[in-house]
């Protein structure tokens, strides 16, 4: 998916999932997401931009750690996830959000940080895309950013992509390496060389394996969360319902041997990274 194609899916149904999901998919990465904010440590009167900030939750944390003084904005080119985002920052004055590529060119230069929950690893040219990104930054300017490791450090996808692949026509072919999605950036020497190449120092790449939250409200939840949600809902949107209940049923096997007490988790591993200008 070049990034055109990102556009259209985060603007149609990618989009339109989340924004129904959002609060799933925030209790899904909450874990991930505290780890992430502790490390970037934002402080009082800091400015921000929160990078693909989708329905605005980190922008949201951000801004209150920042305070009135401070500024969050919050760049995506989904607009329904936006329209959320709006929603909920609304009475926050310190939160701008803005509609657009984040990796195009920005005429802003004296932001003391770039964060990102899970939103950078779509640009079809990185390089270019995080060079833009780092001029926005001060001198001294820190970036501290989530992604994915790889699918198969990531058994809550990888997982259930083994109980659905049986039953799809055709297998579909794998990513190129380094194709913009969401393991864009799995590849940490890779995601190093293309900070690198924007011109950030100092870069640091640590491994976060923490549990994914498919579900609270018992196995069934789950099993929606996981048909709703890309790659699922992608894969399976032209299959007859037949093979849909077939597949749901083989959810329901796997997410029985992960359940307590009506939560679902399976284990996540991302990578913390952080560079400086
Ligand atoms: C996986 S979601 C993460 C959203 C949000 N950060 C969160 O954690 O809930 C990725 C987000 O990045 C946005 N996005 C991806 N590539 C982008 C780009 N080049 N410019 C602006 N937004 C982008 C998508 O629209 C989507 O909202």
């Amino acid at each position: 998916m070049g990034n055109l194609e990102q556009q259209e899916n985060w603007n149609g149904p990618g989009g339109q999932s989340w924004v129904r999901y959002q609060e799933r998919i925030d209790r899904a990465v909450q874990a991930f997401s505290a780890a992430v904010l502790q490390r970037l440590g934002a402080r009082s009167s800091e400015s921000i931009i929160d990078v693909g900030c989708g329905a605005g939750t980190t922008t949201l944390a951000l801004a209150h750690a920042v305070g009135e003084n401070g500024k969050v904005l919050g760049l995506d080119f989904s607009e329904p996830l936006l329209d959320l985002a709006r929603k909920r920052c609304a009475a926050l004055p310190q939160v701008s959000l803005q509609q657009g590529d984040a990796g195009q060119p920005r005429t802003e230069r004296d932001f003391d940080a770039l964060f990102s929950r899970f939103g950078v690893m779509f640009f079809d040219q990185p390089s270019i895309a995080f060079a833009n990104l780092r001029r926005c930054l001060r001198e001294g300017g820190r970036l501290t950013f989530l992604c994915w490791q790889g699918r198969d450090n990531n058994p809550w996808v990888s997982q259930p992509m083994a109980c659905l692949l049986p039953f799809l026509p055709e297998t579909p072919p794998p990513p190129a390496p380094h194709a913009p999605g969401a393991f864009g950036l799995a590849d940490k020497d890779y995601t190093r060389a293309v900070l690198s190449e924007a011109g950030f120092k100092n870069i640091e790449i640590d491994p976060l394996t923490m549990d994914m939250t498919l579900g609270t409200e018992g196995v069934p939840s789950a099993v929606d969360f996981n048909m709703k949600l890309s790659p699922a809902a992608h894969l399976t949107k032209d299959l007859p319902p037949s093979t849909v209940k077939k597949i749901e049923a083989a959810f329901t096997e796997l997410f029985e041997q992960h359940e307590s007490q009506g939560h679902v988790t399976l284990p996540g591993s991302a990578w913390i990274v952080t560079g400086r200008v």
